[in-house]
């Protein structure tokens, strides 16, 4: 066999004397705030099979991540939830940690950007930075909360449009009528965190001087080695023609209060959620060169004959092919080998939406139960090495799980096992094993690994479903089915079966990046060691026989999609239609539910929201209702001179003295509504699990102390 080949000239590598490369691997490192859904797992899928497709060569390869845990948003939604920023970190990373393992994402090491290597290695770039004459301090104006006495990002302002007026509009561009103005544009601007309006204020922030020769100068030369044409003309863009200079500095503190580390020499001063972000690449790979006594230093030194590769989404180029490469290269680091994107998943052609359950989150995909490795299998079929969008049509991904994998590939196994257990022992006939077939496919081997590593994985699937194809051909032809009713056919049919079968491990060995537990599985049934791309040369042998075939893999039953979509529906319902007085609550969920099953856009306008009155309300009394074990009767003041009556179905959850004296948040103008107990005026809110069996819990919505009967919530 002839060594297996491999792109270079699309990863870019330089080839090592000895053929075995060092390779360093990183997929974006997701929020700490938030789940993992389908969206991010393109890129982890993506990042896995190339992972994996390396090591099957035997390259001496480490794949790492970790959580993206700093910055305001953190902060503000561990506050909300009673948490400390820390304690919310590390449950948000035990649950991504359980997803990736899930979805057999097969990170060397996962670990967390708010770790002691973090802070070590983001002062030390930021030292060395500062030494070399690229930091720099100026004073600027930001918008500042005096109520929580914070400065604000520019998201967490919201106003009225200064051009139509729209109200609760971010503060860089109008949802309404599309214009895009800077956030002190905004008419009666209010703070996101408490309401209040912000204020001017000034302060010293740090900069990294981006716009120093040097770094323009290192950039041009840096972006001709990059492999996708698109992020080079991007990058040239930004640019600029030479000595256009286009390049403005960049903004790296946030001042206390912040989640994350304190600049060295500079109290108060934090470094900003990304440039500690990239520098957890190295801190993960630090923390796991420790644990397996791998030199970092020589991995990361300049001039390393090592490589390293980031994978990331087409929106995040511009930290990774101007920032990142330029911190490491002026503090004393390697340079990036490559930098690949790739686009947006869109689900059945339309933005991931909630409302029609397509926002999917990896867990809820596991918990419907749902295999896994049909989204690998999936994805890995729409993705090459561009930065195109691509779309999980849901129709497809049925047929094409059910139609190509288990109908032309794991029937191959189905078809020939039975008979060669059960009249030749489980032991192939040795002779068979240099079949023309098994020949052309053992050749194709070398390129499907080769279009792998080339990051065309659909091309790999492509040339490996023909194949598929030519050895059920095979079968059909040789009909062993037949050759099985005359025992003088014997030979014959051992052969059709032996080839069969080595046909099988052949495919299972070019689908392996992909379905690595199908692979797993594969190497189990035909009891051979875990395979290699050289193992395409080592054909099953009589000697080792083959064990009973197990089904391998079942077809997807559209019921399943069906419940995942549902499943996803159902935790909108939960977060955004939370339970009010429990019938009004049904009934709000009964709506969504009958209208999210017909036509339901992604998002209502701000005019659709504006129609809703929240409102504060004191829970001026409370008592329980004679005759009715859920609800309990309020008596509210909403700031309008007199009290209203609703009635909440929250008994479960308050006895009447806890709610007595407390503040919530009521919608206002529901209308009215003829209980069997009386006059209904109005809902409070409440928050409730999407599974209120499994998960039951009931809490109503209490505002920040400050807050006043008859405010508004917008
Ligand atoms: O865009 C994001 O989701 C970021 N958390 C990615 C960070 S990648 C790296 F630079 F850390
Ligand atoms: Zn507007």
């Amino acid at each position: 066999m002839s060594a297996p080949a491999t792109d270079l000239s699309a990863a870019g590598a330089p080839a090592t004397p000895s053929g075995r490369r060092q390779i360093l691997v990183t997929s974006a490192l997701p929020y700490a705030n938030g789940q993992i859904h389908i969206g991010h797992l393109v890129e982890y899928i993506q990042t896995d099979i190339w992972v994996r497709t390396l090591r099957m060569h035997g390259h001496e390869i480490y794949y790492v991540g970790a959580d993206d845990t700093h910055g305001t948003p953190v902060m503000l939604r561990a506050e909300t939830e009673g948490l400390t920023p820390q304690q919310l970190i590390a449950r948000v990373w035990q649950e991504h940690k359980r997803d990736f393992d899930s979805f057999g994402v097969s990170f060397d090491n996962y670990y967390s950007t708010d770790s002691e290597e973090n802070r070590v290695l983001s002062e030390s770039v930021y030292l060395a930075l500062k030494e070399a004459g690229f930091i720099e301090t100026r004073d600027i104006e930001q918008a500042y909360d005096p109520v929580k006495n914070m400065f604000l990002p520019d998201r967490f302002i919201k106003g009225e449009c200064p051009k139509c007026g729209a109200k609760d509009q971010y503060g860089d561009s109008c949802e309404v009528c599309g214009s895009t103005y800077a956030p002190t544009d905004l008419k009666n601007p209010y703070s996101v965190v408490s309401g209040a309006t912000p204020v001017r204020k000034t302060s010293t922030h740090y900069f990294f001087r981006l716009s120093d020769p040097r770094c323009e100068d290192f950039l041009r030369g840096w972006v001709s080695g990059l492999a996708q044409p698109e992020a080079t003309n991007k990058m040239r863009e930004w640019l600029g023609d030479a000595g256009e200079s286009k390049l403005a500095d960049w903004d790296i503190s946030r001042d206390a209060p912040y989640f994350g580390f304190e600049i060295p020499g500079a109290p108060g001063k934090y470094f900003y959620v990304w440039l500690d972000a990239p520098v957890g690449y190295y801190a993960s790979f630090k923390n796991l060169c420790e644990k397996r006594g791998i030199d970092f230093g020589a991995w990361v030194k300049p001039g390393s004959k090592t490589e390293q590769y980031h994978f990331i989404g087409k929106d995040i180029l511009y930290f990774h092919t101007l920032f990142w490469p330029a911190m490491l290269q002026f503090s004393g680091h390697r340079t990036p080998t490559n930098v690949f994107a790739h686009g947006f998943l869109t689900v059945d052609g339309a933005k991931m939406s909630k409302s029609r359950g397509t926002f999917i989150t990896a867990e809820s995909y596991i918990t419907t139960g749902l295999n896994p490795e049909w989204l690998r299998y999936y994805f890995a079929a729409k993705l090459n090495s561009t930065m195109e969008d691509l779309d999980l049509n849901l129709e497809d991904f049925q047929a094409r799980v059910n139609s190509d994998l288990v109908g032309k590939y794991i029937n191959i196994a189905s078809r020939a096992a039975g008979f060669l257990i059960k009249r030749f022992e489980g032991r192939v006939q040795d002779s068979a094993m240099q079949h023309p077939l098994l020949v052309q496919l053992r050749e194709a081997i070398p390129q499907i690994a080769a279009h792998y590593e080339a990051r065309e994985y659909g091309r790999a699937l492509r040339h490996t479903m023909e194949l598929a194809d030519a050895v059920n051909g095979y079968v059909d032809t040789a009909k062993p089915w037949e050759q099985a009713k005359d025992p003088a056919n014997a030979v014959a049919l051992h052969e059709t079966c032996s080839v069969s079968l080595e046909a099988f491990r052949l495919l299972s060995l070019a689908l392996k990046p992909v379905l690595p537990t199908l692979a797993e599985n594969v190497e189990s049934f035909l009891s051979i060691a875990p395979l290699t791309w050289a193992d395409a040369a080592k054909p099953l042998m009589s000697a080792q026989p083959i064990n009973a075939y197990k089904h391998l893999m079942t077809r997807v039953d559209p019921k399943q999609i069906d419940a995942l979509l549902a499943a996803n529906r159902n935790s909108l319902q939960a977060t955004e239609a939370p339970a009010a007085s429990a019938d009004a609550g049904k009934k709000a969920k009964e709506a969504k539910k009958a209208s999210t099953e017909s036509e339901t856009p992604d998002t209502i306008s701000i005019d659709d929201f504006a129609k809703i009155d929240l409102r504060v309300a004191l829970i001026v009394d409370c008592n329980v209702v004679e005759g009715s074990d859920k609800l309990l009767q309020l008596t509210l003041d909403v700031g309008e001179g007199k009290t209203r009556n609703v009635f909440s179905g929250i008994r479960s959850a308050y006895q009447p003295e806890d709610l007595k004296g407390k503040l919530t948040v009521m919608v206002a103008n529901l209308a009215p509504r003829k209980m069997k107990f009386g006059l209904s005026e109005g809902m409070v809110l409440a928050a409730s699990s999407a599974d209120e069996k499994a998960e039951p819990g009931l809490y109503i919505l209490e505002p920040h102390s400050g807050a006043k009967p008859g405010m508004r919530v917008r």
